[in-house]
């Protein structure tokens, strides 16, 4: 029965952004309970070693080109996509980027980059997968990836953590358009991960000892930490769970700060 519950055989899963990364790590948890995975890339050449690794372990994964910054992009992605697989179950809005700034000197570019890309590329993609597929088959599960930052603001990432706010209200806003088609949408919310998108952090040892001082945990994210949570999120054990934004982080959004020891 519990492994039933987390089972994944004959869904198919799209991973956004799994050219490294989390997205790669999320891809194996869904490949690994038994889902076809639909793999992207700005650049698809890039996906030829984990979608070979894939295959080679039994899961049948389609790699797609996919720009999130351009509406055609999106369309063509989508279409390629519902016509190889013509029921798509799963959708991980993970593709993403930030720009680290002081405030002051964050571009206009540079807010379209990063707002552009983490918040209007999740909703583009996430309708152009619900109307080709979820809502005709009224089935779905849409994880978008949010971050710490949709609960709490930290200074140098303002445009991040304005998307990120954005993708948790758009959570909510979507989970309540497509209940009745019986799409669940809900929000994965990471920590602190050590990954290409901020290996720069990871240099500085003094930082990685703030932080890991202010994760009750005690430690950075590894690899398989998000494996339970997207499975429960993309599988029939989260069958009465929509809209929610739900923090897989070590528990540093609680605001810990072990203040009071000592
Ligand atoms: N690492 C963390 O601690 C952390 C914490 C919370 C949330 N997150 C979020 O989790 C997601 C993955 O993070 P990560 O650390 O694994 O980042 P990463 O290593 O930089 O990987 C980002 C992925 O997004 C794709 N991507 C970027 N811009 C894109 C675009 N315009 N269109 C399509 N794909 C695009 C990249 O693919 P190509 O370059 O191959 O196109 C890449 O596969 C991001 O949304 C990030 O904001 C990360």
């Amino acid at each position: 029965m519990t492994t039933q519950l987390f089972d994944l055989t004959g869904k198919t899963a799209v991973v956004t952004g799994t050219s490294r990364g989390l997205g790669q790590y999320m891809a194996r948890a869904l490949a690994k309970a038994g889902a076809n995975l639909i793999l992207t890339s700005r650049d698809k050449s890039s996906l030829t070693d984990f979608q070979t690794e894939l295959n080679d372990a039994g899961t049948k994964a389609l790699a797609l080109d996919l720009d999130v910054q351009s509406y055609d992009s999106i369309q063509t992605f989508a279409d390629a996509a519902a016509s190889e697989f013509p029921k798509i179950d799963i959708l991980v809005n993970n593709a993403g980027c930030n720009v680290r700034k002081p405030a002051a000197e964050v571009s206009w570019d540079d807010w379209n980059l990063v707002v552009n890309t983490n918040l209007r590329g999740s909703f583009f993609v996430a309708q152009a997968v619900a109307n080709r597929s979820m809502i005709p088959n009224n089935y779905g599960r849409v994880i978008n990836i949010g971050s710490v930052t949709c609960v709490a603001g930290y200074a140098g990432i303002t445009p991040y953590c304005a998307s990120r706010g954005g993708v948790k209200q758009m959570t909510a806003s979507l989970a309540d358009d497509w209940g009745p088609h019986n799409i669940t949408v809900n929000c994965l919310a990471p920590g602190w991960f050590k990954t290409k998108q901020n290996a720069v952090l990871y240099e500085n040892p003094e930082w990685v000892e703030y932080i890991c001082d202010r994760i009750p945990l005690n430690r950075p994210g590894q690899p398989n930490d998000l494996d339970g949570t997207v499975v429960f999120l993309a599988s029939d054990a989260s069958t009465y769970v929509t809209g929610q934004t739900l923090l897989v982080d070590g528990g540093i959004s609680t605001g810990a700060t072990k203040a009071t020891v000592d």
